[in-house]
Parts: structure tokens; sequence; C-alpha cells
């Protein structure tokens, strides 16, 4: 039965996407091993998010065994530089050459879009464990997300802003999907609460160049900036920020926590302290879940520390084999069934995978860099409680 529906899907995903079928069918009918598709920028500017997932994946599986119902889970880890196209053509692989029960990582919101039609083609379930575009769980029936939601996290700061007497701002953001999200929401919000938004600025997705719109933002002179950037851009964008003396205009640094990302912000120096940015996940979150998982991931990893990528890896693949646990090693529409509705405790504290939407439900929390013990932490002073994705509440 399993076999059967398995390699349905299969031929017609391969029908679809005029693959030739050659001996595969024949493989995949005694494959003992199961197989999951993790598809992850290891190269390129998205790097640090391949690098971080890959290791919470690797760390999940030491820790939780790689068997299901008697059965060898291998992880096939592809490399695909954040190119949409590249991740398209991956994904057509594993599942119509290795048979993959199920895809998963999609570093950004175009790889995961990307691949949103061979997921549903093939009845493949897809789990989308770093991008974070609200759109990106209507793209198919068959994602499930483990990350964020830029809506979440935007909603949030901007109620932070309005308690906080902020009036004017200038938002900068990433320009692609998520940054349209991350402005909308932020911007929608500060307006409806009476604010005022002075400029929306954007800055391309490859190569950014501050200088531009931070002059743009100097002559604006806002109380606060607003800013969204990829994971991984935090950095350079910090740096700018201070050569260009924008820390001590008096315009004040707030943002997702993207821009404060736990991989880098250590290396940012003084210009990070006492930014706020509102996010789901902080190496700092104070639980003893997460202590525990901080511990084990630099201990595994030279003592690179976890950023909210790793959090989303850490938590995808645990929704995965506990799914596959319950369906006994079936993926298609029992895998994705077996997904929905799965709650428990991650490093970020209590979430759900919500069984309409698919997308994760979660705390947001209201952080401010502060130096601890000698390490730039985002230190959680407020949260918000299981925030559903406000871009589902149309
Ligand atoms: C996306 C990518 C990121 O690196 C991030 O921090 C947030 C969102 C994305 O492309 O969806």
């Amino acid at each position: 039965m399993h076999k059967r529906t398995t390699l349905r899907g299969l031929a017609a995903a391969t029908l679809t996407l005029g693959l030739g079928l050659g001996g595969q069918l024949a493989a995949a009918q005694d494959s003992g091993t199961i197989k999951i598709g993790l598809i992850l920028p290891m190269t390129g500017q998205q790097a640090s998010t391949g690098r971080q997932i890959d290791a919470a994946v690797k760390l999940y599986m030491a820790q939780n065994g790689n068997t299901v119902a008697g059965r060898k889970v291998e992880i096939i880890v592809k490399d695909d530089a954040a190119d949409p196209a590249s991740t398209r053509r991956i994904a057509q692989e594993l599942v119509v050459n290795d048979k993959v029960v199920a895809l998963a990582g999609f570093g950004i919101t175009p790889a995961a879009m990307a691949t949103a039609p061979i997921a549903t083609q093939s009845k493949t379930p897809m789990v989308v464990m770093a991008a974070a575009t609200s759109a990106i769980t209507e793209s198919t029936p068959f994602v499930v997300r483990t990350s964020f939601t830029l809506p979440q996290a935007a909603v949030s700061m901007a109620e932070w802003a309005n308690k906080n007497k902020i009036k004017k701002v200038v938002t900068l953001v990433s320009d692609y999907a998520p940054g349209i999200d991350a402005e909308k929401y932020f911007a929608d919000r500060i307006i409806l609460n009476g604010g005022t938004v002075a400029e929306k600025l954007r800055t391309p997705l490859r190569s950014p160049d501050f200088a531009p719109v931070l002059q743009k933002v100097r002559d604006a002179q806002p109380e606060a900036l607003y800013v969204f950037l990829p994971s991984g851009q935090g950095a350079a964008f910090m740096k700018q920020f201070a050569e260009r003396g924008l820390d001590k205009a008096g315009i004040r640094l707030i943002g997702t926590g993207d821009i404060t990302d736990d991989d880098q912000l250590n290396d940012m120096g003084d210009v990070a302290l006492g930014v706020v940015t509102s996010h789901h996940y902080a190496a700092a979150h104070k639980s003893p879940a997460n202590q525990k998982f901080v511990e084990a991931f630099k201990k595994a990893n030279n003592g690179m520390r976890p950023n909210f990528m790793a959090v989303g890896g850490y938590d995808g693949i645990r929704v995965i084999m506990e799914g596959l646990k319950a369906t006994k090693g079936q993926g298609g529409e029992a895998l994705l069934n077996a997904m929905k509705g799965q709650i428990f405790e991650s490093p970020r504290g209590q979430v759900l995978i919500d069984g309409q939407t698919r997308d994760i439900v979660q705390d947001i929390y209201i952080r401010k860099v502060e130096r601890v013990g000698g390490e730039l932490q985002n230190v959680e002073f407020d949260v918000q409680k299981a925030v559903k994705d406000p871009g589902k509440q149309k």
C-alpha cells in the first residue's frame, strides 16, 4: 500500500517533470533505507544558514538515533548555494532518483518557492527550516514550516516601538519577499497605532551596498530605523551603520532578530549594544532545554554558537523523525498528516505546527543586545505568547 502510493506519486512527478523513469522504480521497491533530502546553501552568501542547519540536524540525529521502524534513516545533504534554479533541480533529483520521503532545508524564500510545485506533484512533504516569507506555506499543501514568519516578528516589534513612544521611523529591508513582508507588517502596524513611516528603503539581496540608503536614513532623521536583512548580512550592516556615525546621531536601531544573528553577534562590537529586536529564538534564551541544546551544539561544533537557523533545523528534523515514527517510515500524505499538529518543547520554547496552516505557532520575544559575561547576547526582556502568523489572518 505504502509503496504503491509512493510510486504513484513518483510516477506523476516524473511525468510532469519530464524525467525518464529508467530502472529507478525497481530500486525504490526494496530500498531498506529511509532517505531525507536536505537542501541547504552550504556555499555562497547564505552559507552560514547552511552551516548552522546542517550542524543542528547532525546533532539531533546523534542525540536521538537514526532508525525508524527498524530501518536506517539517511540524510542526504545537497548544496544549492541559495540559487532557486539549483534548488529545484536538486529537489527533482532527490525525489525521482533517491526516492526521499521528505525534502527539507530551504535557506531563502525563492528556494522554497521554486520547490513547492515538485512537492505538490510528487506528494512529497517539504519542511522549511529557514525561509520565512508568510506565503510559503500557501505555495503547496505539502509544506510545513519550523522557522518563523516575518509578519510574526514584525508586528511584535511595531507594538513595542509604539509602546516606547517611537513615533517617526524609517524602514530598511532586503528587496525580496521576506523583506517586503517585514516592511509591510511593521509599517502597517506602526501607522495603525498612530506613528509615521518617513521612508521605506530597500537594498538588493545579492551584494547589498548600504551606503546610499544609510545616507537617506541620516537625511530623514527618524527616531528609529527598522531593519530586516537575511541571516549573514547583519555584521556588514552594523559596521557601516557605525562608520557613518548613525549610532551617534540619535537614531535608534531596531529590527528583526536576523540583524543580531547569534552566529555573528559576538563579532559585531559595541555598535550592536542596545539594539532591540524581536524574534523567536536567542541563544541566551533561559530554559533548561535551551541550555542543554546550546551546550551540546557548541561542543559538537568547535564552540560555534547556534542561531535561529540552527533551531529551525533542529526542530525541523525532529518534526520529520517524529512523523516517520508515527507512520512507521511511510512518506507522502501520511507523513504530512503526522507532522501537522505536533506540539513540543523546542530550545526556543513551546511550539505548535498548526494543523490548518502547517505553519509554526510560537512565542515572539523582544530582546536587547547586552554584554553578558564577556559575550554579546540577545537578552530577552518581553514576550508575546503563542503568536500565529499574522500573514494568514487576512
Ligand atoms: C529568509 C532568509 C534569511 O536568511 C532570514 O534570516 C530570513 C528569511 C528568507 O529568504 O525567507
